[in-house]
């Protein structure tokens, strides 16, 4: 079952122990919405309309904004070295142009928990959520948008920043533009509007490098990249099944890369005044999310998929299924096309997210541990990546799919908030203590089996 990876042409150690190096940043991804309860922000208001497929409610979520040290205490336990969080913006701006400062005291609070427990914080400024009279104003699709953001960012900066040495403007432009605008599963639940998709994408840019600059003029040495969704589009057999694939891989996967890397996108995109020339360069370190192989065929029913189906084979390793939708394919090797893209960029990268929906833990350990050797193969190779940030930490809620997934490495129930520590727990804890893992591992084969379906 176990595919050849690309890897395997220069992988060149022969050790018995993959070691990372010394400063290996190890740690976790969590988001604001997902982890702190009692939002109010475009999010809320999509669960009060009933989108949530699963019909659950972020409730207390994890708790956070109560008690976030709960799990900062777990996080130490597990001798994480970092965890990434995110700001909401509708708690710190509730009303345009008004900051709350017991919002950021309590922002500083959660960053001053971190650095007592030995743990580097990384801060988000847009994991996915805004305030409702944002939201109203148009969200991204308004010219004034970027001006916004980057008057959010400039006073968090201003608030929090000398407790962050690591800050992501944006989390995933490319699934919040397309869940948003082209399939409707986010807010504003907008279908097969592409250009609006493509537009909001060149605002985000341009928001990306306000926020870069007025962070970097507060705190010089400050390190501002964004996070980037890189999913696997596998082409079904047939020349037209893999023209939609390319194409598909094309504006999800690297339109926002392109705009970073050349301020404006390539031909054609480019006649659709995606100009955003500042932005060419304006990142010091690249993040990537990597999760997902999908399958693609070309199907004439889908039009606001742009004529495309994507598919899960049956037996292929997989977490658990979404509410309508297989989550994907579980694909260690998507980690190592991610990183070839994002090298052309030429900046250090940190893998921001990976990991796999599993109330059971059945798959967890072995994609930790595939994962982990490709990344290892990778930077033997010569490629510069800093740090594996694991999704998620305690199990937290999933978006449109409500309490349904469950991607922590420590299990939550959230009537009840009690935790449980699952096995890949302590298997990430034994990986982050050595800093590295055995190759093979002694119960490889046992491994394979419970990951498959
Ligand atoms: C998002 C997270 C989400 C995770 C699992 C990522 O794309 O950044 O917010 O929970 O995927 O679906």
């Amino acid at each position: 079952m176990q595919t050849m990876s690309e890897l395997d042409l220069c992988a060149t150690s022969s050790e018995s122990f993959l070691r990372f190096p010394e400063d290996f940043l190890w740690g976790v991804s969590t988001a604001g919405h997902q982890v702190e309860g009692n939002n109010c922000n475009q999010w809320s208001d999509w669960e009060q309309a009933g989108r949530i497929k699963s019909g659950d409610s972020c409730g207390r979520a994890c708790d956070w904004w109560e008690n976030a040290e709960r799990d900062f205490d777990i996080a130490r336990d597990l001798g994480l070295k970092a965890l990434r969080l995110s700001l909401e913006w509708s708690r710190i701006e509730p009303e345009e142009n008004c900051f709350d400062p017991q919002a950021l005291q309590r922002y500083r609070q959660m960053l001053e928990g971190l650095h007592q427990r030995g743990i580097e914080p990384i801060i988000c400024l847009h994991h996915f959520t805004h305030p409702r009279w944002f939201e109203k104003r148009g969200a991204f699709l308004r010219p004034d948008a970027p001006r916004l953001f980057e008057r959010f960012a400039r006073e968090a900066a201003r608030a929090v920043g000398a407790l962050c040495r690591f800050w992501v403007t944006f989390n995933e432009p490319n699934v919040y533009a397309a869940c948003g605008y082209v399939l409707g599963e986010f807010p504003p639940g907008r279908k097969g509007e592409l250009l609006n998709a493509l537009r909001v994408n060149s605002m985000q840019a341009r928001a990306h490098v306000l926020a870069y600059r007025a962070i970097h003029e507060l705190l010089p040495d400050t390190r501002v990249g964004w996070a980037q969704h890189y999913v696997v589009f596998e082409p079904a057999r047939g020349i037209m099944n893999r023209w939609v694939a390319s194409l598909l891989d094309r504006l999800f996967n690297h339109v926002f890369f392109e705009l970073i890397e050349d301020g404006q996108l390539a031909f054609p995109f480019s006649l659709l005044n995606g100009q955003v020339s500042d932005a060419k360069g304006c990142c010091d370190f690249v993040g990537l999310n990597v999760y997902s192989r999908f399958h693609v065929a070309l199907d004439l029913r889908h039009a606001s998929t742009l004529f495309t189906r994507l598919f899960v084979p049956r037996h292929v390793p997989q977490g658990d299924r979404g509410v309508e939708n297989p989550y994907g394919e579980a694909y260690p090797q998507a980690i190592t096309r991610a990183v070839k893209r994002a090298a052309r960029l030429g900046k250090p990268i940190y893998i921001m997210e990976n990991g796999v929906p599993d109330a059971a833990d059945r798959i967890r350990p072995w994609l930790i541990v595939n994962v982990l050797r490709e990344l290892h193969g990778l930077i033997e190779c010569g490629h510069d990546i800093r740090g594996y940030l694991h999704w998620t930490l305690t199990d937290n809620f999933e978006w449109n799919e409500g309490w349904r997934l469950r991607f922590g490495l420590v299990a939550l129930d959230p009537e009840t908030q009690q935790r449980t520590l699952r096995n890949s727990a302590k298997l990430f804890s034994d990986i982050i203590r050595g800093n590295g893992l055995a190759a093979p591992m002694p119960d490889e084969d046992a491994l394979l089996s419970k990951a498959m379906p």
